[in-house]
C-alpha cells in the first residue's frame, strides 16, 4: 500500500474537475502520493479517456520513482458534481479556461461542500478574485496553477485572491510541498501570473519569426534548448543578466545591452491569431512534428524533463 506524506493526511480525499490533459496529471499525481481521488467531468467519454491515460502513464511514474499501481481501489470516475465533491477535503479544478464556466462550477461546488474545503483552481491566466465573484465565502479558493505536465513539473503557482484567507495560502503551499512540487505564493494577482506572461512573450516573438520565415518551426526549437533554456534551467534569467554584466551585474548589463534591448524591444512582432495564421502555423507544426504521435512526443518530453531534474537535484 502507498505510504501517504503525514502532511498530506488532512487533504484526503481529493476532487479533480475536468479530465483533461491537466486534470489528469493531478490526478495521477495525487493517487502516485497515496490519496483517493474523484474525477468529475461532464464529458460522455470520459472512462475512455481515463482508462487511455492511465494505461500510458505507467512508464512516467516509474522514472518519478512513484508507484504506478494500486490506484483502481482509490479512484472513481463521476458524472455528478454534488456526488463528486461531497466530502473532498481539497479540489483541484482543471475545467476550460472560461471565466463564466469557472465562476458557476466554484459557485456550484461551493453549495455542496464543507467550509474547511481547500478550493484550487489550475487556471493559467484568471485571478482567483474574478473566478471567486460568484461565490458566498471565497475565502478558501486560490489558483493553484501548474506547469504542464503537473506531475512532472516542479512549479505550481498560489496566487491567492483578494478575500483568500491567510490559512488556505498556508494549505495550499503545504499540500503542494508534500507532493514534492515547488510551489511559489504568486505576492499580487495579475491577468497571466508570472510563468505564463513569461511563456507567452517569449513565444509571441517564436510564433512571429517563424510565420514570417525566419526560422523554421523545429530549429526554434533546437536554438532554445542550446542557449537561453539550458541557461535559465541553471540560473533563471534574472540571475542570468546580473551574470551577463560581468564583475559590474545587473547594472552594467543594463548600461551595456539596454540600448541594443529597447531596440530589439521595438521591433518585435505583434501576431494576431487569426484563422489564417493559425492555419499557416498549424501546417508548420504538422510538418516538423508529424513523425510522431501526441503520446510519443509527451513521452519523449518526459523523458528528458526527468533527466534534467534528476541532474538538477
Ligand atoms: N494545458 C496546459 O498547458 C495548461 C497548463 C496549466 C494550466 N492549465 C489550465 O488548466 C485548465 C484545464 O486545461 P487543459 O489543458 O487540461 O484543458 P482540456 O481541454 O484538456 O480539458 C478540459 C476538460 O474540462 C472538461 N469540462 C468541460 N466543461 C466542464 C465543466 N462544466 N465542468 C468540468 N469539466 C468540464 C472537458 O470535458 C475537458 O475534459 C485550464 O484552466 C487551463 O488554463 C493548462
Amino acid at each position: 500500500m502507498t505510504q501517504i506524506h503525514p502532511d498530506l493526511e488532512h487533504f484526503n480525499p481529493v476532487t479533480v474537475i475536468g479530465a483533461g490533459t491537466i486534470g489528469l496529471s493531478w490526478a495521477t499525481l495525487f493517487l502516485a502520493h497515496g490519496l483517493t481521488v474523484r474525477i468529475y467531468d461532464p464529458r460522455p467519454d470520459l472512462k475512455e479517456v481515463a482508462d487511455h491515460h492511465f494505461d500510458s502513464i505507467g512508464s512516467t511514474l516509474t522514472l518519478l520513482n512513484l508507484p504506478s499501481s494500486g490506484f483502481e481501489s482509490r479512484l472513481s470516475l463521476e458524472s455528478d458534481l454534488q456526488q463528486a465533491v461531497t466530502g473532498a477535503a481539497v479540489i483541484q479544478e482543471n475545467g476550460p479556461e472560461k471565466l463564466v464556466l469557472k465562476q458557476t462550477l466554484f459557485a456550484d461546488i461551493e453549495k455542496y461542500i464543507e467550509p474547511h474545503t481547500l478550493l484550487l483552481s489550475s487556471s493559467s491566466t484568471i485571478p482567483a478574485s474574478d473566478i471567486s465573484a460568484s461565490m458566498k465565502d471565497k475565502s478558501r479558493m486560490l489558483i493553484g496553477h501548474p506547469f504542464n505536465p503537473p506531475l512532472v513539473m516542479p512549479l505550481v503557482e498560489v496566487v491567492p485572491g483578494k478575500s483568500t484567507s491567510k490559512e488556505a495560502i498556508e494549505d495550499a503551499l503545504v499540500f503542494y510541498k508534500a507532493l514534492g512540487k515547488a510551489p511559489q505564493h504568486i505576492q499580487k494577482e495579475v491577468f497571466g501570473f508570472v510563468a505564463n506572461r513569461l511563456q507567452f512573450a517569449m513565444l509571441r516573438e517564436a510564433m512571429y519569426l517563424v510565420d514570417e520565415g525566419v526560422v523554421a518551426m523545429e530549429d526554434v526549437d533546437e536554438i532554445v534548448k542550446d542557449s537561453i533554456g539550458l541557461r535559465w534551467a541553471a540560473a533563471g534569467p534574472m540571475l542570468g543578466m546580473h551574470l551577463g554584466g560581468g564583475q559590474g551585474g545587473m547594472e552594467s548589463f543594463m548600461r551595456h545591452l539596454g540600448p541594443t534591448m529597447e531596440k530589439s524591444w521595438a521591433v518585435q512582432g505583434n501576431l494576431i491569431l487569426d484563422e489564417e495564421t493559425i492555419s499557416r502555423l498549424a501546417a508548420k507544426s504538422r510538418d516538423s512534428y508529424g513523425y510522431a504521435t501526441i503520446d510519443e512526443l509527451a513521452h519523449t518530453r518526459d523523458q528528458k524533463q526527468m533527466a534534467i531534474l534528476n541532474l538538477r537535484s
